[in-house]
């Protein structure tokens, strides 16, 4: 990023998104891989492209769109990114995870971040819809490196609750509700873009991990920064390498994310209006 200031980037991206949308945003959505149809459930949008939009990047990963939506889900007013940006795209974990601070700029207090990801945990199956109790950053990037700036967050923030309890009770009461079958696990952030070799996944599992994936970790730090509260999910659309005797592709993350997006959606849909500020 140029010399601007963070905090003036934020400041002119949000004005400009204001112009858009004047109303304040409460809830942020992140979408991943193949899940944009998500986007479906706003009412009335007002899209934005992000390439209209002070100091945001494009997104350029095949299945992801570039847009900010804004508009109202059961009655919340949120702000959903259709399409992310990944490190393995050759953006700086600072760009990735920008979108979140312009989120706190404009009001947001709860972000729900969503990803595709690979299931390591031997009892998931693919299809499943696990909710992010934890995670833990293998990408040896952080977007905190460097001068804090007290107005956004503390120095050193506080990550023993990154996925906020209640939201969690929250999600596990919508699921059943619609009796939808929710794990809940350990999600593991990588770089990317290869997807991991059988020893990496076998190291993974020792280290704690129920699922793989190449996002969500900077935008989530940032969050906790910005003292946004946040819900995680991931869409287990393979298991991860080495546990079937098959190759991994972008074909079947997408094919999977197409099946299950109809149960993805319902759930979104159903927690949105239990959200308070
Ligand atoms: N590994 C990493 N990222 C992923 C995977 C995986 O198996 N599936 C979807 N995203």
């Amino acid at each position: 990023m140029n010399d601007t200031p963070l905090s003036a980037k934020i400041k002119e991206a949000a004005a400009f998104i204001r112009e858009q949308f004047p109303k304040k945003p409460e809830i942020g959505l992140i979408l991943g891989s193949g899940l944009g149809v998500l986007a479906e459930m706003i009412e009335e949008a007002t899209v934005i492209s992000y390439d209209r939009i002070p100091h945001f990047p494009v997104s350029t990963v095949e299945g992801h769109a570039s847009e900010l939506l804004l508009g109202t889900v059961r009655g919340k007013t949120v702000l959903l990114m259709k399409g992310r940006f990944h490190m393995y795209e050759g953006y700086g974990v600072d760009v990735v995870s920008f979108p979140v601070r312009v989120m706190k700029e404009l009001g947001v207090h709860t972000l729900i971040v969503t990803n595709a990801a690979g299931g390591i945990n031997a009892s998931y199956e693919v299809g499943d819809l696990m909710l992010i109790k934890d995670h833990i950053n293998l990408t040896f990037r952080n977007p905190l490196i460097g001068p804090n700036d007290n107005d956004l967050g503390v120095r050193f923030p506080d990550m023993s609750e990154t996925y906020d309890r209640s939201l969690r009770k929250v999600a596990h009461e919508a699921a059943g509700e619609l009796g939808i079958k929710l794990q809940e696990g350990v999600y593991v952030g990588l770089l990317g873009p290869n997807y991991e070799t059988p020893a990496e996944i076998r190291m993974l599992r020792t280290l704690g991990g129920d699922a793989v994936g190449m996002s969500t970790v900077p935008e989530v730090i940032v969050a906790r920064h910005a003292g946004i509260r946040v819900l995680g999910f991931s869409c287990i659309t393979n298991m991860a390498a080495g546990m079937l005797d098959q190759p991994l592709s972008h074909a079947e993350v997408i094919e999977t994310t197409e099946r299950v997006k109809p149960k993805f959606l319902q759930l979104v849909l159903n927690i949105i209006p239990k959200l308070e500020a």
